[in-house]
């Protein structure tokens, strides 16, 4: 018996007494790999490496605001095949929604903005996406909001949408956190109150742990708090506090043996199976046409070549550069950033 499945049985065994109460987890795109959204940073089969055709002055510049407002066309290439609106909740998110039915769910931070948790049946005020989500849009440069129709049809033919404030003419952009742009105000009341409040179990599933503010979380919990990963490999600082448990492997392989430990795997299949159905049901009514999803791979060779062709590239490499240099230095609010 490991260490890991020790503690295992053990943190079971103090979530089953009501010693355990108060969860709070946070989330990254491994808990969504397995509804067939790559991750990021997973080399080869991971988002960032797949976008090696389009020689992006860095893979991240893609979500960078100083790099869309110049060059959208990259974001818009992989936009329909990241949409979450054909997704499925994984068992790993309905485990969460688990959690939040048994009262044991204080709070989840999600770095996602494929909205799967709320899918799966995580209650709206238990949930911050702190990258926001593809929810609504609006223009990029003067934030007027953007009709969803035509947000549909731009994401579904892969061209980029623009402003229709008559003189503006900005690139309209779904409401998620690009890099360089500040968190929703609500981050920092949540992660205060992380500090703030009694908390018996932090559980972190499918992230690098690579992206801040987020990537911070797990260390303000109190020593002595016992913390979960779940996770291909380890990450941050996990494994270096004695309550640390890291489950190495799949989340929903983890997720699922965590939840036989808590004698609760008929419910969590139980509770999957009713998430999927609901999800399924909103798809059939959601508008989108069935045909053909283009590929990822296929999205970004188009449009490498396209754009290779026209020179947009190169143009917008070098506006960005400039503005990057030329980029002031004060931040209100936690910035979305990377390294
Ligand atoms: N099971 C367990 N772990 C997995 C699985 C899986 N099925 N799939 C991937 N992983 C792990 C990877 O090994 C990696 O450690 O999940 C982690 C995903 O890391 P990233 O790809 O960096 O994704 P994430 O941590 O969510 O990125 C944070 O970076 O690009 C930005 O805005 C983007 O929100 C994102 C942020």
């Amino acid at each position: 018996m490991t260490s890991a499945s020790t503690n295992l049985t053990d943190i079971a065994n103090r979530i089953q007494t009501g010693e355990v109460t108060r969860i709070v987890a946070l989330t990254g795109a491994g808990i969504s790999t397995a509804a067939g959204v790559p991750d990021f940073r997973t080399p080869t089969s991971g988002l960032y490496d797949q976008l090696a055709p389009l020689k992006l002055p860095y893979p991240e510049a893609i979500f960078h605001i100083n790099y869309f407002s110049h060059t959208p066309e990259p974001f818009y290439a992989i936009a329909r095949a990241r949409h979450p609106r054909n997704l499925r909740p994984t068992i790993s998110h309905a485990f969460l929604a688990l959690l939040a039915r048994k009262n044991l769910l204080s709070f989840l931070f999600t770095q996602n903005i494929d909205s799967l948790e709320l899918d799966a049946g995580v209650p709206a005020e238990k949930v911050l996406q702190t990258h926001g989500s593809w929810k609504a849009q609006r223009c990029h440069k003067c934030k007027v909001p953007y009709p969803d129709d035509l947000m549909q049809r731009a994401i579904r033919v892969g061209e980029v949408p623009y402003c229709l404030e008559a003189g503006c003419g900005g690139a309209v952009k779904p409401d998620v956190v690009f890099f360089g742009e500040s968190l929703p105000e609500r981050y920092e009341v949540e992660e205060r109150r992380l500090t703030r409040k009694k908390v018996d179990l932090m559980l972190v599933m499918g992230t690098s742990l690579k992206v801040a503010p987020c990537s911070r979380l797990p260390g303000l919990i109190e020593e002595g708090v016992p913390r979960i990963l779940i996770n291909r490999e380890k990450v941050g600082d996990f494994g270096t506090r004695k309550g640390d448990i890291c489950l190495l492997g799949t989340c929903d392989e983890k997720v699922r043996r965590l939840a036989d430990e808590l004698g609760w795997g008929d419910e969590l299949e139980g509770i999957w199976a009713e998430a999927v159905g609901r999800k399924e049901e909103t798809n059939r009514r959601g508008g989108w046409d069935s045909e053909e999803e283009p590929g990822l791979e296929e999205s970004i060779q188009k449009l490498a070549e396209k754009m290779t062709e026209a020179g947009r590239i190169s143009q917008g490499h070098r506006r960005m550069l400039e503005q990057h240099l030329g980029e002031k230095f004060a931040h209100v609010l936690p910035r979305k950033s990377f390294g």
